[in-house]
């Protein structure tokens, strides 16, 4: 059994370069992980799905399902979405035996003045409608395991937290107690190619 770590936050608010940050680490650990990005699993399953509630519902509700099934196959899962609501969060943590939720906490003025892909403006001009924080709501955590404050802590503090917390409750054993892994270059190649092709790294 491996375990679920669930970045929920704003958009832009630190949740795909945090999960990336933890992803890295773990595979240079020789952990078995995915990870799953709101973004992508939409374009790569979720073609369908907008962002009505009933929609983000059934975005969320698959990422816990596949979570759920890698975790039972001992593959850790790292997920990064926005997931705005509370129920649905709580019913992912009910199905997934080892749920970890990592809060990324940002203010609205900060995450729309970082606004990466022009969207908040979009939203504040009326072209994207029930956009999360300006049309549409945000359920924050009340008992996250971890809150990552994106708007103070640098991303290199806010990784380290988490890993500390993840090492501390036995998670997964200290750097010191693991084995170095020695990647053959071709491993690392196809490593590369394959994150390439998902997107998250240029080629
Ligand atoms: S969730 O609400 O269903 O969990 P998810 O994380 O999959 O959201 O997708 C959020 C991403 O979709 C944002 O980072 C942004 O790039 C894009 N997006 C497009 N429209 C919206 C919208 N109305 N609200 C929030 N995000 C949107």
């Amino acid at each position: 059994m491996s375990f679920t770590l669930w970045f929920t936050g704003l958009s832009a608010s630190g949740k795909t370069t945090l999960s990336r940050r933890i992803y890295f680490d773990l595979k240079s650990r020789g952990l078995k992980v995915e990870l799953l990005d709101g973004d992508l699993v939409r374009a790569a399953l979720n073609q369908d799905l907008g962002f009505s509630r009933r929609d983000r519902d059934i975005q969320v509700r698959r990422l816990g399902f596949i979570s759920h099934l890698l975790n039972k196959n001992d593959v850790i899962s790292i997920v990064g979405a926005i997931s705005p609501y509370a129920g649905t969060r709580a019913k992912n943590r009910q199905l997934i035996e080892q749920y970890i939720e990592i809060f990324c906490s940002c203010p609205l003025e900060v995450v729309e003045g970082r606004d990466p892909k022009g969207l908040y403006a979009k939203a504040r001009r009326g072209e994207i409608l029930h956009f999360t924080g300006i049309s549409d709501p945000y359920e924050a955590p009340e008992a996250p395991e971890i809150i990552a404050h994106t708007d103070q802590e640098s991303e290199e503090a806010s990784t380290a937290k988490i890993i500390n917390f993840l090492e501390e409750c036995d998670y997964i054993p200290r750097r010191d107690c693991c084995p170095i892994i020695d990647y053959s270059e071709s491993d690392e190649r196809q490593w590369r190619q394959r994150l390439a092709n998902l997107g998250f790294i240029k080629s």
